[in-house]
């Protein structure tokens, strides 16, 4: 199979020399093209990268108006020819003597081989702590957020290989800001597996992700949420939420006041009844593609999360006023974390 390496540059001039050099020698016996895409670097890059090509198989892409790493790496994969693609960076964090394990992954039936950090034997070198916090915390929002990806566990590497047919009729949005993730929600494909490595230091120049990265990520998140169609999850919950304040209100009213029960023995079969109202409606609606668990098991998992978001809404709110918030917004914030507690358990477990 033949194998383009995608290498999405931008003054990278000092590092692209060693990179082009490590990486012909580990691609040794394969047939193989290094795609350089270069977005018209100020340092030259692109110009480096023509010389490189006399002696390498090297192909050079200069951008003049397109910028930005994602577009430039949904650009390699238009102009690749091989059955293989492989996507990394050019500062020498991605070990080029990597890319033929990835290589092999793919030939022996992985349709994405994802180079990652963060399975076992994988690391991240001279990372302060809190950024790996950081780097964590993100990347397990997307996976909750994603139920598609929630196993992956490094979605966000910058370092893969996949096989030609994964994109093939799949339209990347270029304003993606993590190019992986959007392949792994968007892509054909049935097998992934992730093979650690080790994200070294960057051997010269600088990082061009800075600042932004984080509100980008969010925004990305957000897009494939939408993209998945968890954002109609999301609002269809909500909905039935709502349907089920008024199910509790108007069965309590009813019980008081027409069959004369206790108040508070009313209010727990109002209750029941409106966590049967909304388990109803978000089972015949809001998840009716996810319903794969038998209904009794859904139903019981239902009411799990119906708990967990009680407990949830009650440890808030206490915790809150201990420190010295208002107690109505305290119970606000109190009964926002129970809906996402809730949506998430349901969406994960009774549906997932
Ligand atoms: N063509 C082009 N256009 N290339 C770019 C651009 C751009 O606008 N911005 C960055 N690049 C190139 C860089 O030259 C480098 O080869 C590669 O993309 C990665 O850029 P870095 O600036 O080194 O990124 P990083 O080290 O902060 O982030 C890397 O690790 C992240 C995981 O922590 C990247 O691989 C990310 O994709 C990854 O999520
Ligand atoms: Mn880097």
């Amino acid at each position: 199979m033949k194998v383009s390496v995608i290498v999405p540059t931008y003054n990278e001039r000092e590092n692209l020399p060693e990179l082009v050099k490590r990486l012909s020698k580990a691609l040794k016996g394969y047939d193989y093209e290094i795609l350089v895409v270069d977005d018209d670097s100020p340092d030259g890059t692109w110009r480096l990268a023509q010389k490189l090509a006399e002696e390498y198989p090297v192909r050079v892409i200069r951008r003049v108006k397109e910028k930005g790493l994602s577009s430039a790496v949904i650009r390699g994969f238009k102009e690749a020819s091989g059955e293989v693609f492989v996507v990394m960076d050019a500062d020498l964090q991605h070990p080029p003597e990597k890319v033929p394990e990835l290589v092999k992954a793919i030939e022996s039936g992985a349709d994405i081989a994802i180079g990652s950090r963060y399975v076992k034997g994988g690391e991240v070198r001279n990372w302060y702590w809190y950024r790996k916090l950081i780097s964590k915390g993100a990347i397990m929002l997307g996976r909750v957020a994603l139920p598609k990806i929630r196993n992956v566990k490094d979605p966000v590497s910058g370092f893969f290989a996949l096989r030609r047919e994964v994109l093939e009729g799949v339209e990347l949005n270029p304003v993606g800001f993590k190019i992986l993730m959007e392949i792994l929600v968007k892509g054909r494909y049935k097998k992934v597996v992730e093979i650690p490595f080790t994200f070294g230091l960057r051997k010269a120049g600088e990082s061009k992700l800075g600042g932004k990265t984080i509100i980008n990520y969010l925004r990305h998140v957000y897009r494939l949420m939408k993209w998945e169609g968890e954002i109609d999850r999301l609002i269809k919950f909500s909905l039935v939420g709502l349907s089920g304040v008024f199910v509790n209100e108007g069965f309590l009213w009813a019980f008081v006041r027409f069959l004369g029960l206790d108040k508070i023995v009313s209010n727990i079969i109002a209750t029941e009844l409106a966590i049967l109202n909304n388990f109803l409606w978000n089972d015949l609606w809001t998840f009716r593609d996810l319903r794969e668990k038998p209904l009794s098991q859904r139903l019981l998992s239902f009411h799990m999360a119906a708990l967990t978001g009680a407990i949830v809404q009650w440890v808030v709110y206490i915790v809150l006023l201990y420190l010295g918030m208002h107690y109505l917004l305290a119970n606000l914030v109190g009964i926002v974390a129970s809906f996402v507690v809730r949506f998430v358990f349901n969406r994960h477990i009774t549906w997932g």
